[in-house]
This record gives C-alpha cells, sequence and structure tokens, in this order.
C-alpha cells in the first residue's frame, strides 16, 4: 500500500511539477518576447516603454508596457507568481520523494561518500539554501553594477557547486542538485526580489509618489538571470534519464557546457524577438560546438568505452557462441533480476522499473542496447551499483551486448 501512494505520489507530484513549470516558464518567455518587440506608441513618451500588437485564438491584442507611472493605475493588477512558487514547492516535494526517501537507489554512491540518508539529505537542502545566499550576496555587493562580471561568477559558481555535488553525490544527484540550486536561485528572485520590489513601486504609484527607479533595476536584473537559467535547468532536470551525463567526472564541465549553450540560446531569442533581420545566428553555431563538445566528452569519460571497444574487437574477429549468451543471461538474473522481473523481490520495487524484464535469455536480447547503455558503457545499473556488479562481469557483458550488436546489423 505504501508502496502504491509513493508511486503514484510520484506520478501525480511530476505532472503537476510540469504543468506549474509550463505555466511560469511559458509567462515568462511571453513577457520576454513581447518587452523585446515593442514599437513606439503615441500614448507612452519615449524610452519609457512601448506597444506591441498580437494575434492569438481567434483575437487580437494590444499590449503596452510602461516603465513610467502610467496616468492612473487600476486596483486589479494580475501578479505573476503563483507559477513560479508552485514550480519550487513541487520540485522540491519530488526531490525529497525520489532522490532523499530512496536515497540508496539515486543519490548515495557508496564509491564517492558513504553517507547515510539524513546526511544526504541535510547536504542537499543545505546547499540549496546556501547556494541561494552566496548569489544573493553576490548580487547585492558591487559586483551586481557589472553585469557581464557578475554573469561569469554567477558561473563560475554554478560549476563549482556541480564540482561539489560530485564529491558528496552519485553523478546523477550532482546533475538534479545543480539544477535545483539554479531552480531555487530563479524561485528565489520572484520571491525575494522581483515581488517585493513590484509591490513597493505599485504602493508608491497609488500614492502618488515616484517609485524610486532602483527597485525596478533590481527586478530587472534577476529577471535577466532567470531567463538565461531556464533551458539550462530544464536539460538538468531531464538529465536523470540520460546516464551518458551522469560520469562524476564530467559532471561539472558539462554543467558549464550546457549553461553555456541554453544562455547563449536564449540570447539568441532575445535578439531575434527584438528584429528578425538582426539576429545573431553565430551563436547557433557557439551552441553546437558546446553542445557536440558534450557528446564527445561523455563518450570520452564514459567508464565501459574500452570495455565496449575491446569486446566489439573481440566479436569481429571470433564470433561469440552460445556461452557467451548464457554466462550473460546468468549475470543478468544473479544481479538485475531482483528488481527486474515480472514479480521483483527487492524491497520497494513491485513492478520492473520502466517496464524493463531481464530474467531470461530472451529478455536480454530484446534489451542489449539498453544494457550496454545503462551496465556496459555507463554504470548507471545496477542503481549505485547495488548489487555489485563487477568490473569482470561488465567485460562479460560487454561481449554478449558487442555480439548482439553484430548479429542486428
Ligand atoms: C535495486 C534495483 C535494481 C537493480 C538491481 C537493477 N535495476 Fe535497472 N532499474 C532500476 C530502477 C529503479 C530503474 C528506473 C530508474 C529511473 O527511474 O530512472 C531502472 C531502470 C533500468 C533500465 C531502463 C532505463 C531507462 O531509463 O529507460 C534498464 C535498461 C535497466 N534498469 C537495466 C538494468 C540492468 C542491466 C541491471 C543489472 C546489471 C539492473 N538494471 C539492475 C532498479 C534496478
Amino acid at each position: 500500500m505504501e508502496i502504491l501512494l509513493h508511486e503514484w505520489g510520484s506520478a501525480f507530484l511530476r505532472w503537476f511539477h510540469v504543468i506549474a513549470a509550463m505555466a511560469w516558464i511559458g509567462a515568462s518567455f511571453f513577457f520576454m518576447h513581447l518587452d523585446a518587440g515593442l514599437k513606439p506608441h503615441p500614448d507612452i513618451p519615449a524610452g519609457k516603454g512601448g506597444a506591441a500588437w498580437h494575434v492569438h485564438g481567434g483575437g487580437f491584442y494590444e499590449m503596452k508596457k510602461y516603465l513610467v507611472a502610467p496616468a492612473s493605475l487600476p486596483p486589479e493588477l494580475v501578479w505573476h507568481k503563483w507559477q513560479s512558487y508552485m514550480t519550487w514547492v513541487s520540485g522540491f516535494v519530488l526531490l525529497g520523494w525520489i532522490y532523499y526517501a530512496q536515497s540508496s537507489l539515486y543519490l548515495i554512491d557508496p564509491t564517492v561518500r558513504a553517507l547515510s540518508p539524513w546526511a544526504a539529505a541535510t547536504i542537499g537542502i543545505g546547499s540549496l539554501l546556501a547556494g541561494w545566499i552566496v548569489y544573493d550576496r553576490l548580487c547585492k555587493s558591487p559586483l551586481g553594477d557589472n553585469e557581464t562580471l557578475l554573469a561569469l561568477v554567477g558561473f563560475g559558481f554554478v560549476v563549482a557547486m556541480s564540482w561539489f555535488y560530485t564529491q558528496v553525490f552519485s553523478g546523477r544527484g550532482a546533475l538534479i542538485h545543480t539544477g535545483a540550486l539554479m531552480a531555487t536561485v530563479m524561485s528565489g528572485n520572484v520571491a525575494m526580489i522581483i515581488i517585493p520590489n513590484q509591490r513597493k513601486v505599485v504602493a508608491a504609484l497609488l500614492a502618488g509618489q515616484a517609485p524610486d527607479p532602483k527597485y525596478g533595476k533590481q527586478a530587472k536584473q534577476r529577471s535577466v538571470h532567470n531567463n538565461y537559467l531556464t533551458l539550462p535547468v530544464v536539460f538538468l532536470m531531464i538529465s536523470n534519464h540520460y546516464p551518458l551525463t551522469q560520469t562524476s567526472a564530467i559532471v561539472p564541465v558539462l554543467v558549464a557546457l550546457l549553461t553555456f549553450s541554453g544562455a547563449i540560446i536564449r540570447h539568441f531569442f532575445n535578439h531575434w524577438h527584438a528584429d528578425h533581420t538582426k539576429a545573431p545566428w553565430w551563436y547557433w553555431g557557439a551552441a553546437v560546438i558546446a553542445l557536440a563538445l558534450a557528446i564527445w566528452l561523455s563518450w570520452q569519460a564514459a567508464p565501459g568505452r574500452n570495455a565496449l571497444l575491446e569486446a566489439e574487437r573481440r566479436v569481429a574477429s571470433a564470433p561469440a557462441n552460445a556461452a557467451v549468451h548464457a554466462e550473460a543471461t546468468e549475470i543478468v538474473i544473479s544481479r538485475c533480476s531482483m528488481c527486474h522481473a515480472q514479480s521483483p523481490v527487492w524491497e520497494g520495487i513491485i513492478t520492473p522499473p520502466k517496464g524493463v524484464r531481464l530474467e531470461s535469455g530472451g529478455d536480454l536480447i530484446r534489451e542489449s542496447r539498453a544494457i550496454a547503455l545503462q551496465s556496459v558503457l555507463t554504470r548507471a545499473m545496477p542503481p549505485n551499483n547495488i548489487t555489485e556488479l563487477s568490473d569482470a562481469e561488465r567485460a562479460k557483458l560487454a561481449l554478449f551486448v558487442a555480439a548482439e550488436m553484430r548479429n542486428s546489423r
């Protein structure tokens, strides 16, 4: 019963989290687009805002932006904040639900550090809080006046934190925590700076006073940071499905490359929305080079790369025989089938994870590509090597998958 609740709880939480994030990021993209495309409007003094016409859902929208006090401000303003708060809250609960409640499967890698579940969760949560404090201080320090330098230091800070996470967590846990840290910064910006500052501005306007421009400036700075963090964060959130990204040694470099690519692609769109004719297409070139480098690195650093290449050479000179298949089946039955069976016997697992069954020779043939990726090329399975699959056994699995790949050609 508890397992059923845990499983469905996870599904509903994830559902909610993705919806909240879509609402938040969707609105944020829309406003960035709107901002970039504003044209002068006779009602608004030059340089103090502008207007844009949008067509959507069979209607026409005239959107105006006022940087200074409009002639009158209606009392009922629409605030955009709950999407952000709900994304963070659901994301935080999900992190606990998956990574802290099942930390031996996902977060704690004893070869990195044999943490207790409580210690792992404390480090995780503490680092998110500490990360926000450091980032917020950096923005409020004199460094905050220099946008470029602040961006570079912020970038360095994120990469350094991802390195720190690889020193305490599994590769997968390191990536998700780096994403959670960036997302905490984004939500913190909305909750602690953007919305409170906006409230002060509105209060001043309603009282007929001129608001202090510093509030708007601070909010804009944080909003720009959020904009550039969006794409990297989304990648980090889905990285847990891609074991090639999870080799601890390259996590900080991947975080750097992906943050760079995501930010520069966003930058391209900010220009594109302002003026299509002046869009800097070379930004795409830079992003593609960084992503290609990430792919190359993931292959170079894959722990089982040499074993797989060696197995491919061996089966090319001497085709594998039935004994290779039988041996691989035996290994998988003893190291994987406690979880990957029609009726798993591993505590806490009631259905074969991701529908992957590994109980017979036929199952192995069907799943050979997945085994190559999850257990030969990378060490994603068994999770944190919980059933102690040895290197010699991985080499035997390599021989089997290399033979299968050759057969299927
Ligand atoms: C302790 C339980 C356990 C053991 C042992 C285990 N797995 Fe898994 N396996 C899981 C879980 C849990 C998932 C789902 C992971 C997730 O949600 O990302 C999974 C997912 C998978 C997937 C699907 C990955 C995907 O994202 O599509 C494959 C393939 C796989 N395991 C292969 C193996 C192989 C091969 C072995 C043995 C060498 C093995 N597993 C051992 C628990 C286990």
